[in-house]
């Protein structure tokens, strides 16, 4: 299940959530984030029609706005509609694009399409375990653990792009998942389930340089000379894909001066579950700065450890494995492979 806010690398996590081999993605649920309710529920459902996911697997509206805080959005990153600048996805009003979304569209479905995913595959312990993964604020998934305690026990991991170690991209010290809903990641930290943070510091490593978008493009194509052509994308996935790419890395270069290209943060945590050998990480204890003048937001990761008490994956204990490292070259192999499957030439 991918809890996700739908931007340009949230797409991406979802084309490696259809593609990956080993990943069977059970549905989607949306959460507030980068643009409005609407725009998110749809964008998710336009990438599931564009990427070809099995029609079963559909969109859950999910949470509108932080538990206590106001919900923001990040235009400046992502447009307007969440998926700025993005040529040839298929129309929202698309009936095929459409019926991937449960229900009207209308949030309040997300809780009740988790359990459904998490209790039909776990099966009262006959069956087996689900991975939760987020790509966006924790909300939904903070919600699910309060409303359906019971059905805990069904998850084997979290795993969340989300914080960083010492640096923040939304304020000095805060990422923005994080940011968005500070309570909901601390909540999902607190519970006895394994986790995996992906941070910024890692994500920052998965730059889509020229090299890569050639290759993207026009697979076995010779790299773009640096200031020269690109290659012209060999068919209209791979357009889109690059119009994705384009839009974030603009958006990444005005914003946060990246030069050699954006980041994709949120398709890290599908390959972590893919291929978790492309990742080193460390155990610590991961808490969530709530009250701070200046740090609200904050990751505040423990290195020395000295906080955890115990060796749970809870409230006392390292509660978290943090990726501190990533095979770059793997990784964008990876994607380029999922693109592939997606998009065989
Ligand atoms: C995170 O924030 C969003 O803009 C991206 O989609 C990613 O999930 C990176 O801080």
């Amino acid at each position: 299940m991918l809890s996700t806010f739908q931007g340009h690398d949230d797409a991406t996590a979802i084309l490696l959530a259809v593609h990956c081999p080993s990943v069977t993605l059970l549905g989607i649920s949306t959460v507030h984030g980068n643009a409005s309710a609407e725009n998110t529920n749809n964008n998710a459902a336009r990438c599931l029609y564009a990427f070809a996911a099995p029609k079963h697997i559909r969109v859950c509206p999910g949470a509108k706005k932080p538990l206590i805080r106001v919900e923001r959005h990040d235009p400046e990153i992502h447009g307007i509609d969440g998926l700025g600048g993005v040529e040839g996805l298929p129309r929202a009003d698309d009936p095929n694009v459409q019926a991937r979304l449960v229900g009207d569209g209308t949030p309040g479905r997300a809780l009740e399409g988790m359990a459904k995913a998490v209790s039909s595959t776990w099966n009262n312990g006959q069956g087996s375990k689900v991975t939760v993964v987020s790509s966006g604020p924790m909300t939904n998934i903070a919600l699910f653990v309060s409303v359906y305690p019971d059905l805990v026990e069904g998850i084997d991991e979290f795993v969340f792009m989300g914080g960083g170690v010492g640096m923040g991209n939304r304020s000095a010290s805060a990422e923005f998942n994080i940011l968005c809903d500070p309570e909901a990641a601390q909540i999902v930290l607190d519970v006895p389930v394994k986790k995996t943070m992906i941070p910024i510091n890692v994500t920052h490593t998965a730059i889509v340089t020229r090299p890569i978008l050639s290759q993207l493009l026009a697979p076995g194509s010779a790299p773009a000379p640096i200031g020269g052509p690109l290659p012209k994308a060999i068919t209209p996935l791979r357009h889109m894909l690059s119009t994705l790419i384009g839009f974030f890395a603009e958006s990444y270069k005005y914003t946060f001066g990246f030069i050699d290209g954006p980041p994709l943060h949120d398709a890290l945590t599908i390959a972590y579950i893919e291929k978790p050998e492309l990742f080193t990480c460390k155990r610590y204890r991961v808490d969530v700065e709530l009250a701070g003048t200046h740090t609200i937001g904050e990751t505040v990761v423990d290195v020395f450890n000295y906080r955890s008490v115990d060796n749970s994956w809870g409230r006392h204990g390292k509660n978290c494995l943090v990726a501190d490292k990533l095979d770059v070259d793997g990784f964008f192999q990876l994607f380029l492979d999922c693109i592939a499957r997606c998009d065989p030439v």
